[in-house]
């Protein structure tokens, strides 16, 4: 696992994005893992500017999604659908045909992660995925007590969770109970990682997921066990860290 701690947001967001950049231009038609949250959304801005200014081009780009709430349309304006739409994907030039989202509507769940899982292995896998870290230290919406080889399912959100997003929604009530999320094993699947966490409240997750035991209470930590994950901290979320991480 290479820990990279920058100064701040700004600077967590301009290396990761410089990181999908360079596999994007090496194989144009590599397939990506996005992530909702937060903290992406600066990594989204560079890899928009990088479109514009610079030609990156996503045509040929495959994405796969972490995760989806269950019971909201893509046209909710908390769905991730939405959310990609509007802070990713309408600004670049990817094929919508290329694009996947968890179907947080549809009518099999069951039958939906199993045909999700299978078209990622069609693509050949997720070259790299993007991922943020809950303060609980779930990835995606693999809660603690998450299976660490646990596949694309649904899951019951906790309210820890459910309280981190309520700022999304009109009140804590109106935050979904249930999501579509990749699993454990899923994700650590993909070729190569990118953890971001930036700020305070998630330096216990990120010391627990750098320097702790691996353990299903955080799933964060099975991180430590992908060959090519890299983690990428501001100084805030590594304020916790103990070892030396400067490169
Ligand atoms: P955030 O969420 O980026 O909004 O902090 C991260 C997560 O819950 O995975």
């Amino acid at each position: 696992m290479l820990v990279i701690i920058k100064k701040d947001y700004e600077e967590i967001s301009f290396e990761g994005a410089k990181l999908v950049a360079s596999l994007i231009r090496k194989k144009p038609d590599c397939v990506l893992g996005f992530a909702t949250g937060s903290t992406p959304l600066g990594l989204y801005k560079h890899l928009i500017r990088m479109h514009k200014d610079e030609g990156l081009d996503f045509s040929k780009v495959i994405s796969f999604n972490l995760d989806e709430y269950v019971g909201l349309p893509p046209s909710h304006n908390q769905s991730y659908h939405f959310f990609m739409w509007e802070n990713l994907f309408k600004h670049i030039n990817i094929n919508p045909s290329n694009i996947h989202i968890p179907m947080g509507m549809a009518e099999d769940i069951e039958s939906f992660c199993e045909w999700y899982e299978a078209k990622i292995v069609s693509y050949g896998g997720i070259d790299l995925q993007i991922l943020g870290i809950g303060s609980n230290g779930h990835i995606a919406f693999n809660e603690p007590g998450s299976s660490l080889g646990s596949r694309t399912r649904i899951k019951t959100l906790k309210e820890k969770t459910r309280n981190d997003n309520a700022r999304f929604f009109k009140n804590f009530e109106e935050v979904p109970k249930f999501a579509i999320t990749m699993g454990v094993g899923t994700i650590m699947e993909a070729k190569r990682l990118i953890l971001l966490a930036n700020g305070k409240s998630k330096a216990e997750a990120i010391k627990a997921t750098v320097e702790g035991p691996i353990m299903a209470k955080y799933p964060a930590t099975i991180v430590q066990l992908h060959q090519y994950a890299t983690v990428i901290v501001d100084k805030e979320a590594a304020g916790l860290l103990e070892g030396d991480y400067s490169t």
